[in-house]
């Protein structure tokens, strides 16, 4: 049953105000549900904001952390900083353990020169406080704060307005700082970005460490290495020296010819090691002062298989077998063990080649003088193309010419 209508003038004036006052409190929610429907949007925007920075910062750690590479993590470390934060210039400070003072490692931006080259004490600067501190700090008016350290914007001819800096910490322990200096929309850094800049550190300081952590096994390797290969010298008293000047001949052509990083470091340990196979020979051949018979030097060709043999066991070094089986093979396939021809011979054997003959001709030997560097160089030269790579040797030659050797 509907409410009766009273059909009077007061009646009607009554049901007037009651319309009036359901159409006001319509009017009144329709207006809030658009107040609420702004915020959701609002809302909805700073999800979506937040979650791409999330994307961001995930692909950022993915990217450093897929190298172990020291120098690339630490201006991988750099680049994340400066787009995770939207900053126009972005610095990683390590400290020095031994002078406890932080050191721009890296600052990306076109002020990098002048900056990176600059050094704090610790506590000095907002960096150095964040480093001694241990704690993050975000400064929206950097020029009125006392902290701030002017020798680096003087030096740098560069005018910080904010900076956001978080410590990077390994177990506990402050090894660093990243900073992001600038926001780029004129803004000011948020809590939101010091949260994701801290997750950001951890994953800086995990790289770092793991970088850190190969760098100390690969230099344990090299000293077990270069000792194993001063044991085999010490054998031979002619050849003082020997295995590091080839190491150092090789990586100058391996500079000159812009070999790839990953390759170097093979070529590096093939060029240690490259007569390790010298183990196996006896002492009256590999001592004999005067030249070898036919049946000595078969025996002394055999240390090139040798060799290989013995780091064969070595699953993890199987990439500088090549540099040892093949260092003494020639271009025109006139050399040993298998007589290679030139397109087939490792380019580490062929680069050891040349860094062993070199030393080999101006090392004085029991049955000949040294030749000058500058004989040996023509030596070498008039062996390309029978002996040598062309390419190799003007490599080498360039490089000692360049003062690189
Ligand atoms: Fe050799």
């Amino acid at each position: 049953m509907g409410k009766k209508t009273d059909k009077t003038p007061r009646g009607l004036k009554e049901e007037m105000r009651d319309y009036r006052e359901k159409l006001l409190e319509v009017s009144r929610k329709a207006s809030r549900c658009g107040r609420s429907l702004k915020q959701r949007e609002g809302e909805v925007r700073d999800l979506q904001k937040t979650l791409t920075k999330l994307v961001t910062l995930t692909e950022l750690s993915r990217i450093l952390n897929s190298t172990l590479e020291p120098g690339t993590v630490r201006r991988r470390a750099m680049q994340a900083a400066t787009e995770l934060m939207e900053a126009e210039v972005g610095s990683l400070l390590l400290i020095d353990e031994e002078t406890n003072q932080l050191y721009f490692e890296v600052a990306l931006g076109d002020k990098e020169e002048a900056v990176k080259t600059f050094q704090l004490k610790m506590g000095e600067g907002i960096a150095g406080w964040v480093a001694q501190h241990g704690e993050p700090l975000i400064v929206r008016d950097v020029q009125s704060d006392p902290r701030f350290f002017r020798d680096v914007d003087k030096k740098s001819k560069f005018t910080t307005k904010n900076v956001i800096c978080v410590p990077i910490k390994v177990k506990e322990k402050t090894v660093g700082v990243l900073e992001a200096i600038n926001k780029l929309d004129g803004g000011a850094f948020s809590e939101e970005d010091l949260s994701l800049f801290e997750s950001l550190a951890d994953q800086v300081a995990v790289a770092l460490d793991n970088a850190r952590l190969l760098a100390e096994i690969e230099e344990l390797f090299f000293q077990t290495a270069m000792s194993l290969a001063d044991a085999i010298e010490k054998r031979d008293p002619y050849t003082g020296g020997h295995t590091k000047r080839v190491t150092t001949y090789s990586l100058a052509i391996a500079e000159q010819i812009d070999m790839d990083p990953n390759e170097v470091r093979w070529l590096k340990f093939a060029a240690i090691l490259h007569d390790i196979g010298k183990i196996g020979v006896e002492d009256q051949i590999l001592r004999k002062p005067d030249k070898l018979n036919e049946e000595e030097y078969d025996q002394m060709k055999q240390h090139t298989l040798m060799g290989a043999e013995i780091i064969g066991h070595i699953k993890q070094l199987h990439s500088i077998i090549p540099g040892l089986k093949y260092h003494h093979e020639k271009v025109d396939g006139k050399g040993y063990p298998e007589g290679l021809a030139d397109g087939y011979i490792p380019l580490i054997a062929k680069i050891v080649a040349v860094a062993d003959t070199f030393d080999a001709m101006t090392s004085d030997r029991p049955y000949r003088k040294a030749l000058l560097k500058e004989e040996a160089f023509d030596e070498l030269r008039r062996s390309c193309g029978t002996q040598f790579d062309k390419v190799l040797v003007d490599a080498f030659i360039k490089a000692f010419e360049t003062g690189k050797t």
